[in-house]
Parts: structure tokens; sequence; C-alpha cells
């Protein structure tokens, strides 16, 4: 984002309608140079913006920015580096570019212009709304030990939430989707580059929808927090100290004991327990069985017929048509 966009940017709130005149004397630029920023924010940012004739522009709701200060403040102790950007291709992306100088880089957006999803797809990421974040580490672990992580990270983004927001029934599908309301809110991708047989660099980027309110492109059932709570506009600042500290700490743990440590919690956020339930693997091919929950390495056990076979990757959803 460029500087005039975010100084405009600035000049809007919720409260009340601020006239592209009095935006631009503020900033020493034309009305024109304004509308052009306006437009930018809402089509380029998706930032909710109101406009009136009449009265000028005011925001939706509240948009407020991460306080990044109070997010180092309490990584202080940890031997970590944190790229904060108002915008950016990617998190995952741009750590992929970064040399490891700490334990952890961690990079935070307010937007990114192409967030990676799980099946190659986009990562809807509004500015100034959600949480993006990625983490780049090095894990002594082999690669082929890696299998339960990304299921270890929906758990701990499943605790974190659930601590933050008590009233919110928190819910986890295989493999690391995290569902309210039988609707996603967050999902997280794991890259992973073998360093040697007992090192594994990762790249864990995370997204949450925190307090995104419309967004027209999703093609899968979607939440925020902010919708599950009646629209209140919650502070993103608290929830991400709270995740990356569980996440610094799961960390660790994942690295001792893998995926075993996080199984007793996916049962309990467990979304597709007792579920008869179809599951898409990489192939398009689609399979009909009972699930049986995740096995100590993360693998989906699915009952097909009585047999129980096991999953690594696929994507799993309810069987509406079972008639158990
Ligand atoms: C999924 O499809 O469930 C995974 C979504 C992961 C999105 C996050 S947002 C921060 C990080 N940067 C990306 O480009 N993707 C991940």
């Amino acid at each position: 984002m460029n500087k005039t966009t975010f100084r405009v940017f600035k000049q809007l709130s919720a409260s009340c309608y601020i006239g592209g005149t009095t935006i631009g004397k503020r900033l020493s630029i034309t009305r024109s140079v304004v509308w052009k920023c306006i437009q930018q924010l809402q089509h380029d940012y998706y930032v909710p913006i109101k406009s009136s004739a009449a009265k000028g522009y005011k925001l939706v709701h509240t948009l407020p920015l991460i306080n990044i200060d109070a997010v180092q403040e309490i990584l202080f102790n940890q031997s970590c580096e944190i790229d904060y950007l108002l915008s950016v291709n990617s998190t995952n992306a741009y750590l992929q570019e970064k040399q490891l100088s700490k334990s952890y880089h961690i990079c935070i957006a307010e937007h990114q212009k192409l967030g990676k999803g799980r099946f190659n797809r986009l990562w809807q990421s509004p500015f100034a709304q959600n949480i993006y974040c990625s983490i780049k580490t090095v894990l002594e672990k082999d690669v082929s030990e890696l299998s339960g992580l990304s299921l270890a990270i929906a758990v701990i983004v499943a605790k974190s939430l659930s601590y933050c927001f008590q009233d919110l029934k928190v819910q986890l599908k295989w493999p690391n989707d995290v569902y309210i309301s039988a609707k996603k809110v967050s999902g997280n991708i794991v890259e992973v580059k073998a360093e040697s047989n007992f090192d594994s660099q990762v790249i864990i980027g995370i997204g949450i929808n925190v307090n995104m309110l419309t967004e027209e492109t999703i093609d899968q059932k979607w939440s925020s927090i902010a919708l599950e709570l009646d629209n209140q506009i919650v502070d993103r600042t608290l929830l991400l100290k709270d995740l990356l500290k569980r996440l610094l700490s799961g960390l660790k743990n994942f690295e001792k004991n893998g995926f075993s440590d996080f199984l007793k919690n996916f049962v309990e956020f467990d979304f597709l327990n007792e579920k008869d339930i179809l599951l898409t693997l990489p192939n398009n091919d689609v399979l009909l069985g009972r699930y049986d929950g995740v096995s100590e390495l993360g693998q989906l056990k699915l009952d097909i017929n009585g047999s129980i076979k096991l999953f690594a990757s696929g994507e799993a959803s309810i069987n509406k048509k079972s008639s158990c």
C-alpha cells in the first residue's frame, strides 16, 4: 500500500463522515487524489467504506491496526525477528526469500494480495480485518516426522480462539480447518524443506478470519469471530499475542513429542467425531465411510465396511445423504 493511500485510510473513522476536501487539505493533496485512494482502498484492499455525495467518507465499522509493539513485547525473551507489513503478496512467500538469522522469523501483514490457501486456493486477505501470520523456523525433525504438524498448529489455533473468546464453540475439521458453527474461520499451510536427516526448515502460515463481516468470493462456508459474536469487532492484537505465545511453546512440544502431545486436544475439538463422511483424495477419488478419529501421526482413520484405512491427505466433509 503506498504512503498516500495509507494516510488517507488513517483519516477515516467509523464514527463520522469526513469530506474529500477536508482530507485533501489535511494531507496537502487534491480531492481527485483522495478519490483515487478511496477507490483503491475499496477495490484493491477491500476496506469497507461508505460514501455519501453530501457528507464524504466513513468506515462501515472500526478497523484498528495491529499494535505490533505490544506483540513484540511478549516475544522479548525469544530469539525472534518480526516483520510487520501493511501489505504483501503472501506472508509465506515473503519468508521463503529470507535467511533465518534467529530461531524464528515471523511475518505479520495487514493485507495479502495473493494469500496462499490449501489446494492452490486463494486465501482472501482484506486490509486490517483478519490475522495473516507466518513463522519460519528449523525443527529438529526429519521431514518424514512432520506429517502431524499442520494438525498440531490447528490445535494451537483452536486453543487460542477458545481461550480468547470463551462464548464460542471452536471445532477442528481434519486435517487443519478451524470451524465455528460448522463454518471455516481459520486454516494453516505448512511448507517444508529438508535441511538434513535431522533438521527441517518449516514455514507455517496461519490465516484467521477475525473482523471480516462481508466477502463475496469465498466458495466455501466461512465465518469470522466478529460474525459469530453478533458483529462485535474484536482486538486482533490480544489474539495475536496469545496465539504467538502458544505457537512458540507448541512448536517446542511438537519437536520433542510430535503430534501425539496434541492428539487428546484434537479429539476434544473434533468436528467429524462419529460422523459418516466423504473423503476426497488428492487424485479426486471420493471415498465414503465412518470417521474413526485420527492416528498418532495425524492421519485420518476411515472405517470402510468395517476395515480401517489411514489417510495422510485429502478433504473431508460430512456425508449428509447417510441415513445414520
Ligand atoms: C487453508 O487453505 O486452509 C490454508 C490457509 C492459510 C492462509 C495463511 S494467511 C497467512 C499465510 N500466508 C499465506 O499466503 N497463506 C497463509
